[in-house]
């Protein structure tokens, strides 16, 4: 400690760097970011039990929430590829793309609104989305109910979950239990947390620097918090508009959910944890390197063309929000029932 801390006095005299183990750079990133606690948020309304995370991570890995039986959350959000799905964009219901790349659930929890556009409030109100989408699960609300009745586990399951209802087994409260699931999907303790919590050896001199260059060229501008993102709503292409491979005109974001003409090509600012482990990047997914993507935003987001060696250090400090990834273990689901709907794998629903 003592001996890195002289090291860097010489070195900044020397070279007049900043960078390497300064206690100042801590200060200055407490103040911008948190670390990712290790126990989940809860809801109020919305109390976390054993049987309603057990249903949660159930109805997360329920194929047959789905028309076709075949695409669950697991899917396009898979927890052993960082609650990703390493697509451009989201396959879903008869081999359909859909228009944008699924984001993490991985401590989407964080994020001040879900979707790239922030079109739902929170998980819950989220959940409800994809069952019904037709690019992706392509279901009904009466369809998944009468798809759960028949399942008698189900029926029971819910019941204890949601011991005060009258009619526990409903579309609002399988959202309910999804959401529960989803806000224990966190990965806390990376190499950044740890720093964060004091711990100035976490980070190497390269990934500080590319700490102190996100901070000081602007990144910490739209990319700060808990989650290093999902906090604000920005312009793709605040100074410079991306090729339109990479920002796709048809898209124009937030302005399809406000229509004000101010939020055209507007987009929630993503969530920069786990970024390493969850290419293609931006809502086209047209990027597959992390260290493009960081160019990119130079150019359309700040108006700066980022030399080689400071791209690079920066994605040596992105690669320092990977978190100890979660370990869900697939949960066994009910046998199927001969009243339970049959799947329809046709996109004309016959
Ligand atoms: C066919 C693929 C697909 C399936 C199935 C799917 N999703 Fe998604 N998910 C996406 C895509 C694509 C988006 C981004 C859509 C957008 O922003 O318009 C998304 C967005 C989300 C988000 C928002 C994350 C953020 O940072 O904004 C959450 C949370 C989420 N999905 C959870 C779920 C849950 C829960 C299920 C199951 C009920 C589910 N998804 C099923 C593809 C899928
Ligand atoms: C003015 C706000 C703003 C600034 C400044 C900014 N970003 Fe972004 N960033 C965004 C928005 C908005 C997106 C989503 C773009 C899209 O796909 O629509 C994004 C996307 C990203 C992505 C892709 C994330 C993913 O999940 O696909 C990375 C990586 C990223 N930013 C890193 C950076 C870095 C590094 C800097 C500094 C060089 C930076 N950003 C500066 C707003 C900003």
């Amino acid at each position: 400690m003592i001996r890195k801390t002289t090291l860097c006095l010489a070195l900044i005299t020397l070279m007049s760097s900043l960078a390497c183990a300064s206690p100042e750079l801590l200060e200055q990133s407490k103040t911008f970011f948190k670390p990712i606690p290790t126990t989940p948020p809860q809801f109020a309304g919305n109390p976390a039990t054993p049987d309603k995370l057990l249903l949660g991570r159930m109805l997360y890995f329920e194929p047959r929430l789905s028309a076709s039986s075949l695409i669950s959350c697991q899917t396009c959000h898979n927890v052993g590829l960082a609650g990703a799905d390493m697509q451009e964009t989201s396959t879903g219901h008869g081999w359909q793309k859909g228009p944008r790349n699924a984001p993490t659930t991985f401590n989407a929890v964080f994020n001040q609104a879900q979707f790239w556009d922030g079109r739902a409030k929170d998980l819950a109100e989220q959940a409800k989305g994809p069952v019904q989408a037709s690019v992706e699960m392509n279901n009904t609300p009466e369809q998944v109910i009468a798809t759960l009745r028949s399942l008698p586990e189900y029926v029971e399951l819910f019941k204890k979950a949601f011991p005060k209802d009258k009619e526990p087994l409903t579309f609002d409260n399988m959202a309910l239990a999804i959401e529960d699931f989803e806000a224990t999907l966190l990965t806390p303790d990376s190499p950044f947390d740890r720093y964060l919590k004091g711990d100035l050896k976490a980070l190497s001199d390269t990934e500080e620097e590319g700490l102190e260059l996100f901070i000081n060229k602007g990144c910490v501008g739209c990319h700060s918090g808990t989650n290093i993102g999902g906090t604000g709503y920005f312009p793709f292409g605040v100074v410079e508009k991306p090729a339109s491979d990479i920002l796709p005109l048809d898209d124009t974001g937030r302005f399809k959910v406000t229509n004000v003409a101010a939020d055209e090509y507007v987009f929630r600012s993503p969530s920069l944890r786990n970024i390493a482990l969850t290419p293609p990047y931006f809502h086209s997914g047209k990027v597959w390197k992390l260290l493009d993507s960081v160019r990119i935003m130079g150019s359309a987001q700040l108006g700066i063309s980022l030399s080689e060696s400071d791209a690079a250090q920066i994605t040596a400090f992105l690669k320092t929000l990977t978190g100890e990834q979660p370990r869900i273990e697939h949960p066994v689901l009910p046998p199927q029932q001969d009243d339970t709907p049959r799947p329809v794998l046709s996109t004309t629903g016959s």
